[in-house]
């Protein structure tokens, strides 16, 4: 197989937003796709099937595959019930591009646990569940590609979304393990850090900014990262627009002591400790 072609993809929230346009461009490189959406607003209350289902429309009237799944991600058996639908209705699992998300926006000092959990429950949570349901699958037929989707909140902070960031960030914890563990059987993972006009950044971004940053902007690195040639894996793509590059860290030097130091003599020490002028990638 070559690019995405006949390999079946789950992608989770893939009712709107970013995810549709995922769902379209995997549909236009021939794959069968599983468009999960739960259809709720942006806060994650509501929910129904007419997302999912537009954008299966949208799939099959340009002559591509895909069926619809209304299960809410950040739980267990809604998470398997996306790999389900895979496995029922395409007879198997290629690839998991967990997209579904929402948003609580607070400063820390104001934000309330009921809004912690329910972030950290669709972006972790709805992340781990149908990874963990795909794994066994992708792990005995020695292929399998997952993409999850962190943020530049999470990589570098921004007001008002400690649970939005600390969520964003669980994600490429997540891939740095699967990178590794899933090496051996050809399972790469990798994390998309997409900046796009949606209903999530329509309030947040000006008109000037927005008008540049179409979601379809977001897919391609997607689907290459979900290709058989692409041997990526363990790394953050930022996706804004027309630009694309990689986030890595980077390690100082640092400074090494022969002997237990005293807190003193480490603060003695603290600008060669936390110099980055030589800093080289880490791994
Ligand atoms: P969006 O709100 O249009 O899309 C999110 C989709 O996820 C919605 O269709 C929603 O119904 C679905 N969803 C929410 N909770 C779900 C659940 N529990 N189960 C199933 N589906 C669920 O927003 P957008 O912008 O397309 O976001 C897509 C992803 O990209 C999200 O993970 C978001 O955090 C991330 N992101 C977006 C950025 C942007 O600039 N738009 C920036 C950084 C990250």
């Amino acid at each position: 197989m070559a690019g995405v072609e006949g390999r079946v993809v789950a992608i989770t929230g893939a009712g709107g937003g970013i995810g549709r346009e995922h769902a379209l461009l995997f549909a236009e490189h021939g794959a069968k796709v599983v468009v999960n959406d739960l259809g709720g607003s942006r806060d994650g209350s509501g929910g129904g099937s007419q997302m999912a289902d537009e954008t299966v429309q949208l799939i099959k009237d340009a002559g591509g595959e895909a069926v619809a799944n209304y299960d809410n991600v950040a739980t267990p058996d809604g998470g398997a019930g996306v790999v389900e639908a895979a496995l029922d209705t395409f007879g198997r699992i290629d690839v998991v591009v967990c997209n579904a998300g929402i948003l609580r926006d607070r400063s820390f000092h104001n934000m309330t646990d009921e809004e912690w959990e329910a972030v950290v429950n669709v972006h972790l949570f709805g992340t781990y569940y149908p990874v963990k349901a795909a794994w066994p699958h992708l792990r005995d037929q020695g292929f399998g590609r997952v993409v999850v989707t962190t943020s530049t909140s999470g990589i570098f902070g921004n007001f008002g979304q400690a649970n939005y960031g600390a969520a964003k960030l669980a994600v490429v914890g997540l891939i740095n393990t699967l990178a590794i563990e899933g090496a051996k059987r050809s399972i790469t993972a990798n994390a998309v850090a997409p900046v796009a006009a949606t209903r999530m950044t329509e309030d947040i971004m000006s008109e000037e900014m927005l008008e540049k940053l179409e979601p379809a902007y977001i897919s391609p690195a997607v689907v290459h990262l979900a290709s058989e040639e692409c041997d990526e894996s363990g790394s953050i793509i930022l996706a804004a627009g027309g630009r694309y590059s990689k986030i890595q860290y980077f390690q100082s030097p640092g400074h090494e002591f022969d002997h237990l130091p005293g807190v003193e003599e480490l603060a003695a020490n603290w600008e060669a400790i936390t110099d980055m002028s030589e800093a080289a990638p880490r791994r």
